[in-house]
């Protein structure tokens, strides 16, 4: 990796993504593309900037010769519950674009990164240790689009020689950029909403398990496993990757360890609970654990002590 392009770098992921490249591969060395949503400052004023549209052929193409882009992170894409308000939308994103960034790739001879995701897989996905092969039939439309990308990835890797790799990333814990319409939303809202009010009210019912991951763990994952062996590299895309699972009674609990007066109730939004139900409880990771050496840092216990700690800080709130 020497010259990187982000795709959707104003994102949950993405903003942060971005400057931990940045950090490791030079400023000068990471264009941070975005589409509609400004640019924080940090991410404007410490390297390049480009507006780019993951559905804009004409312009990816442009944005890869200027730069001589050798790596591509596509991180477009609309969350699960948004996606189930606009399919169309998500379809043109998370397929038309993944098929855009896949032949742009293929043409300029660039890696690419992809985040599929838990909702890849469905209801008659075994939710338990769920296997890295096993059945995929998501019924929702975001699971349509990463189930599709993870297979024009394979495609593009076996049929033009693409050094495309991914993960299955689960719900996503940070404090920089908040997530936008994701089944997994609540397990960021819950640390902002403990810290201002003590109290939450969750749209997921107990006892839905779900896997997640802290953000440091996020980046290491996105990082490592494009700078992984290819020659150790049995599957591509995309990999099972987690870090933790647990339903609202846990991580509310362990909120309670710090926030004594904490309380949580329950209003389970429909569409998210339906999503969450075909998801698993807790995924086989052992493949990306062997071929390219994954194991997260952090469990429930630090992740929560340094998320009350960071979003603390950011309110301006004492808990
Ligand atoms: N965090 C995502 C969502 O909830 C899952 O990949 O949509």
């Amino acid at each position: 990796m020497k010259n990187i392009l982000i795709i959707g770098s104003v994102g949950q992921i993405g903003s942060e993504l971005t400057m931990e490249l940045r950090k490791r591969y030079g400023n000068d060395h990471v264009v941070a593309g975005f589409r509609k949503t400004q640019p924080s400052e940090e991410l404007a004023n410490s390297g390049p900037l480009e507006r780019v549209d993951a559905t804009d052929v004409e312009r990816l193409n442009e944005v890869v010769k200027k730069y001589n882009i050798d790596t591509i992170y596509n991180l477009a894409a609309l969350l699960s519950a948004v996606a189930e308000e606009k399919p169309q939308a998500a379809w043109n994103v998370g397929v038309n674009g993944v098929f855009n960034v896949l032949e742009v790739a293929r043409e300029h001879n660039c890696a690419v990164f992809f985040p599929s995701s838990i909702g890849a897989f469905g209801p008659t996905t075994p939710l338990d240790n769920t296997p890295q092969d096993t059945i995929q039939r998501p019924n929702t439309m975001y699971g349509v689009t990463k189930v599709t990308g993870e297979l024009l990835s394979d495609y593009y890797h076996k049929r033009f020689g693409v050094d495309t790799r991914g993960l299955r990333y689960p719900g996503i814990i940070s404090n920089v950029t908040l997530p936008g319409g994701g089944t997994t939303d609540y397990a960021v809202e819950i640390f902002y909403e403990a810290i201002r009010n003590k109290k939450y009210t969750c749209p997921l019912p107990a006892g839905t398990f779900l896997d997640m991951m802290y953000m440091p763990d996020a980046l290491d994952a996105a990082i490592d496993l494009m700078e992984a062996d290819p020659s150790k590299l049995k599957h591509r895309n995309a990999f099972n990757v987690t870090a933790m699972s647990f339903d609202p009674e846990i991580i509310s609990a362990e909120i309670k360890k710090h926030i004594p007066g904490f309380v949580m109730d329950y209003d389970p939004d429909p569409v998210k609970k339906a999503i969450a139900d075909t998801w698993p409880n807790k995924m086989d990771d052992s493949c990306a654990r062997e071929e390219w050496g994954w194991n997260p840092k952090y469990e429930l216990e630090e992740m929560t002590k340094d998320m009350l700690e960071k979003i603390s800080i950011k309110l301006g709130i004492e808990y």
